[in-house]
């Protein structure tokens, strides 16, 4: 039996999000490898998780050594060289005030799910804000201060508002500038989410699983203002775009503000579970047992996001993905110009977007983007489609991409955009991949 079929006799749909019937042996640098042998180009890295791309020989060393002298398997009970010296690093790499603490997880789920919780008990305010469409995790807690569509099915919290994101291509309140998303939360601060109430915002600092939206210029430090007014504190979700993918270490840099907590994961890992919370001891230090898991802070976790952390910086990643992401960029608006389906493509550095369109009046082409995807895979690469209306296909390689790669991967698109057009794709293959 083919390993895809093994797949659906055994493996549980609840953890399916599939868009074509990829079966993976291996991988190595940017390239993934299919039963039978077939490289595929990964665009995605996994979601963003690839950091490092596969097979990279820091991450192989620093997983091995700690595997084979390992430092227990917890830091619950005991502490590791490991989990000390990743949680020093990050605070080494993380602007903030001087009283810091680091807490360890597996995912950016837990991660957004401890800061929820962390933030709430520690101030003594219930109410939290946060964006529609964000997607902070797929846990309880995190599911229910997201703001995504996906998971339109899940109670939020009642402690929830969202507010719209300043989105400049589809701007609110026709808006583009996102003042009047400003006024809306000054607004809600001052009347029925009183800011008093409020214990953090949570922010994308580029909303990926919404659309790969990068927010209007200014707005996050006018954001960041605004909380700090109301002694609101900001907790900056970098788990998908963080960690040198955007061209800094930290995509909140690009916005000119500093967060007082910053959620880490995916890239943190290179591919293995591992996420982070790094913010005011006030906070994070505020009670004892209050937020762990068994392997939390696990010593070969940690060993490898201590690689990829060094690895980011002593080959330039941050800058590397910056160039890669002008060359990508580039390359895709040249086929904007001759593909109209293209409304927009936007982004900083790897983590970029191509919102597809059905006509002037910027209708979602989603079912454009369901074929696009899976043709894409057809004709050798890996990557998905995103957003409120599951019409914006997201870029995230990884951060190893050379510029032929970047290359490759315009040329991929331009022909999928083009094959999907054309009605090359076979409905009937596509019916079994929902997507989101
Ligand atoms: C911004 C952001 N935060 C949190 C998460 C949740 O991370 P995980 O799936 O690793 O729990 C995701 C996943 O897509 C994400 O994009």
């Amino acid at each position: 039996m083919q390993l895809y079929d093994r797949d659906r006799a055994v493996i549980s749909g609840l953890e399916k999000l599939r868009f074509f019937p990829v079966a993976l042996t291996g991988g190595t640098g940017t390239y993934l490898i299919e039963e039978g042998g077939r490289r595929l180009l990964d665009l995605s890295a996994g979601w963003g998780a690839a950091s490092l791309g596969y097979g990279h020989p820091a991450l192989c060393e620093a997983v091995s050594r700690a595997v084979e002298n390992q430092a227990g398997a917890t830091l619950l009970s005991t502490t590791n060289v490991a989990a000390v010296d990743l949680a020093e690093t990050l605070l080494k790499i993380t602007p903030g005030g001087d009283d810091r603490r680091v807490w360890l997880g597996h995912s950016g789920s837990d991660a957004n799910e401890t800061a929820l919780r962390a933030v709430t008990a520690a101030t003594g305010r219930k109410r939290i804000m946060a964006f529609e469409g964000a997607y902070h995790g797929g846990s309880q807690a995190s599911m229910e201060i997201s703001g995504h569509s996906a998971q339109e099915g899940v109670e939020k919290s009642e402690h929830l508002t969202l507010v719209p994101y300043p989105d400049p291509y589809r701007p609110h309140d026709g808006d583009a500038s996102g003042e009047a998303v400003l006024e809306q939360i000054r607004a809600r601060l001052e009347g029925d989410c009183p800011g008093a109430e409020v214990a953090a915002f949570f922010i994308e600092p580029i909303q990926a699983d919404g659309g790969l939206i990068v927010p209007s210029e200014g707005f996050m430090a006018k954001l960041a203002a605004l909380c700090a007014e109301f002694g609101i504190l900001t907790v900056c979700d970098e788990v998908k775009v963080g960690l040198a993918r955007t061209g800094a270490m930290h995509c909140f840099e690009h916005e000119g503000f500093t967060p007082d907590l910053v959620v880490f994961g995916k890239g943190l890992g290179g591919g293995l579970p591992v996420s982070a919370v790094v913010g005011p001891a006030r906070i994070l230090d505020f009670a004892q047992s209050f937020s762990m898991q068994t392997l939390h802070g696990n010593p070969v976790c940690a060993s490898a996001a201590k690689a990829v952390l060094d690895t980011m910086r002593t080959e330039g990643l941050a800058a590397h993905a910056a160039r890669m992401g002008d060359v990508f960029m580039t390359g895709l608006r040249e086929l904007s110009g001759e593909l109209p389906q293209i409304g927009d493509v936007r982004g900083r550095g790897l983590a970029i977007g191509v919102e597809l369109i059905e006509d002037e009046a910027k209708t979602p082409a989603a079912d454009l983007a369901r074929k696009v995807v899976y043709r894409a895979w057809e004709l050798g690469a890996v990557f998905y489609y995103v957003g409120m209306s599951s019409n914006v296909i997201e870029l995230t390689p990884p951060l190893i991409l050379s510029e032929d790669e970047a290359q490759e991967g315009c040329s991929i698109i331009g022909q999928a955009i083009r094959d999907a057009r054309d009605g090359k794709v076979d409905e009937a293959k596509l019916a079994e991949f929902a997507g989101w």
